[in-house]
C-alpha cells in the first residue's frame, strides 16, 4: 500500500476511536478500528471485538484470532498483508451479538475502509459480516464461495473462527473454505469486459 493510503486509514482509525455513535463506545476501554494493509486486496470483516481485542484495541488478537492467523498462514497469507476489522468497533457488553442498530451506526467505517482500501475481495467471517451483504441467507447455504453483493462487490463468505474452534465439523468447513479462497484468488481478477458478460458465461460467483 502506499504512503497515502496508510496516512488515510490512521486517520479513518483516529475518527473511530472518537465514534460516538452507538451506545457501545460507554462500556468498551476503547474502539478496534482495524488492522493491517490493503496490500494484497484481501479484506476480512469479523463480527465484534472481545475481551482481548477491547484491551489491544486491535482485531483478532484473542483464540480467535490465532486460528485465524493459521488459516491464513496455511493458505500463504501474510497478516500484515491483509486488512481486519469487524461490523462493530467497539466491543458489546459479556461479548453479546452486535445488535442491528449497533450494526447500521458502524456502517459508515465499512464504506470509508473501503473506499480507502478498494479490495479485489471482502471475506466475510461469520453470519454477522456476511448478512451485511446478504441479508436473511444462511451462511451454511452460501460459504465458501464467491458471490457478487447487489452493489457489485466481490463477497466471500466463511465461517467465524470462533465458531469453528469447538465444532470439528466447522473447522473442516473453514479449512477448506480458505483452500477455495487460495484458488479463488490464484486465478486472475476479471476484467471490465469479462464482468459485462451475461451472468451464464461468468463461472467466478454464484
Ligand atoms: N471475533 C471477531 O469477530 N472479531 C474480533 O476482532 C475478535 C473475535
Amino acid at each position: 500500500m502506499n504512503d497515502a493510503s496508510d496516512r488515510e486509514l490512521e486517520l479513518v482509525a483516529d475518527e473511530i476511536r472518537a465514534c460516538t455513535a452507538c451506545p457501545l463506545h460507554r462500556s468498551a476501554r476503547q474502539a478496534v478500528p482495524g488492522d493491517g494493509t490493503g496490500d494484497s486486496g484481501i479484506f476480512f470483516l469479523g463480527e465484534a471485538p472481545g475481551y482481548h481485542e477491547d484491551v489491544q484495541g486491535r482485531p483478532f488478537v484473542g483464540a480467535a484470532g490465532q486460528f485465524l492467523d493459521e488459516l491464513l498462514a496455511g493458505i500463504g497469507l501474510d497478516r500484515r498483508k491483509v486488512f481486519i476489522t469487524n461490523v462493530v468497533r467497539h466491543r458489546p457488553p459479556e461479548n453479546r451479538d452486535p445488535l442491528p442498530d449497533e450494526i447500521a451506526a458502524c456502517d459508515m467505517w465499512l464504506h470509508r475502509h473501503l473506499a480507502v482500501l478498494r479490495p479485489r475481495v471482502i471475506v466475510t467471517l461469520g453470519r454477522h459480516a456476511m448478512g451485511k451483504f446478504f441479508p436473511g441467507e444462511s451462511i451454511s447455504r452460501i460459504h465458501g464461495k464467491p458471490r457478487r453483493s447487489t452493489d457489485g462487490l466481490p463477497i466471500f463468505p466463511v465461517y467465524h473462527p470462533a465458531a469453528a474452534l469447538h465444532q470439528p465439523a466447522l473447522r473442516e468447513a473453514l479449512v477448506a473454505d480458505f483452500r477455495a479462497l487460495a484458488a479463488y484468488l490464484a486465478t486472475p481478477a476479471p476484467t471490465p469486459e469479462a464482468e459485462k458478460k451475461p451472468a451464464e458465461q461468468i463461472t467466478l460467483f454464484g
